[in-house]
């Protein structure tokens, strides 16, 4: 069957749609990727034009089609220790750290949020990597790890837990003898009580302002704002800014930089940023 084309004016009308919502950038080069995602969606919905599924996409008032469409045109990638410097810097410089902070403060709340966290393989290593540190022994502190991510489809396989064998080939051996079950049909479940650490929930990270009670001591935000412009980068970096502790740290994605923005953060080592 021969794939519905999509007009230039077709390819702005969505593109304007995706940055205006959720502040991704749908550059030229990124044409094929629409046109290759959303077939499925055309077909199933008998739209006989991309026209007519943009909109069926304005006009629903419920926002399931947007969030449809999001979820089809946004990239998900992610793994186990992704960037793995950033966790050794956990074990060995941040928790020491904070550790010796909280204890000043008379403090055992650990806050840690993975913003941007496709499905959960971010928070699901650093919980792994918080409780070896502990030897896992959490009794008598309060360690809270948010995941938030814009698509529901990558936040139900969060909250599921279970992986297929070739996803967990990154995690150090003795980390998948501790905190990974076989569940059948080349399929592993994480240990419920690394799973019980991570609170997964839908935000989008364009909001103008975040519904949190309290600051992050850690901040992943990594291979999220790739997708976005300067200007949105700016103003994202911005509101995490305001979201972390004094001394928390923001780690970004290797490919990305605080450089060329005014910001309040200090540069530790590439892509490693801490809040004075
Ligand atoms: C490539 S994944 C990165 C996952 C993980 N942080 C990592 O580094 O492996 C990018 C994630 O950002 C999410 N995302 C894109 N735009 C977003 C937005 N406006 N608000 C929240 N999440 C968004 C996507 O749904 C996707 O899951």
């Amino acid at each position: 069957m021969e794939n519905i084309k999509l007009q230039d004016d077709e390819f702005r009308l969505i593109s304007r749609l995706l940055y205006n919502r959720c502040g991704i950038n749908l550059t030229e080069q990124k044409r094929a990727l629409v046109v290759e995602r959303l077939q499925k969606t055309l077909r199933a919905g008998q739209f006989p034009s991309f026209k007519a599924y943009y909109k069926h996409v304005i006009s629903d008032t419920s926002g399931e089609a947007l969030l449809h469409m999001v979820d089809r045109l946004s990239t998900n990638h992610t793994f186990f220790f992704r960037e793995t410097e950033h966790y050794d810097f956990l074990r060995l410089r941040v928790f020491p750290q904070l550790l010796e902070r909280l204890q000043k403060q008379n403090s055992r709340k650990i806050r840690i949020w993975s913003a941007g966290c496709s499905s959960g393989e971010e928070a699901y290593t650093a919980a792994m990597v918080i409780s070896d540190f502990f030897d896992d022994d959490l009794s008598g502190w309060d360690v809270g790890i948010l995941a938030t991510d814009i698509s529901v489809t990558a936040l139900e396989k969060a909250r599921s837990g279970l992986y297929r064998n070739n996803q967990l080939e990154c995690i150090p051996p003795a980390y998948r003898l501790r905190y990974f079950k076989p569940s059948g049909k080349g399929t592993w479940s994480i240990a419920p009580e690394i799973q019980d650490m991570i609170l997964f929930r839908r935000l989008n990270l364009m909001n103008e302002s975040y519904p949190f009670k309290g600051l992050f001591h850690v901040i992943f935000c990594r291979n999220v704002m790739i997708y976005f412009d300067n200007a949105t980068q700016q103003k994202l970096i911005n509101r995490l800014h305001y979201y972390t502790e004094p001394n928390g740290y923001l780690f970004v994605g290797h490919s990305e930089s605080l450089s060329q923005y005014r910001s309040m953060y200090k540069y530790i080592q590439p892509a490693i940023f801490q809040k004075i």
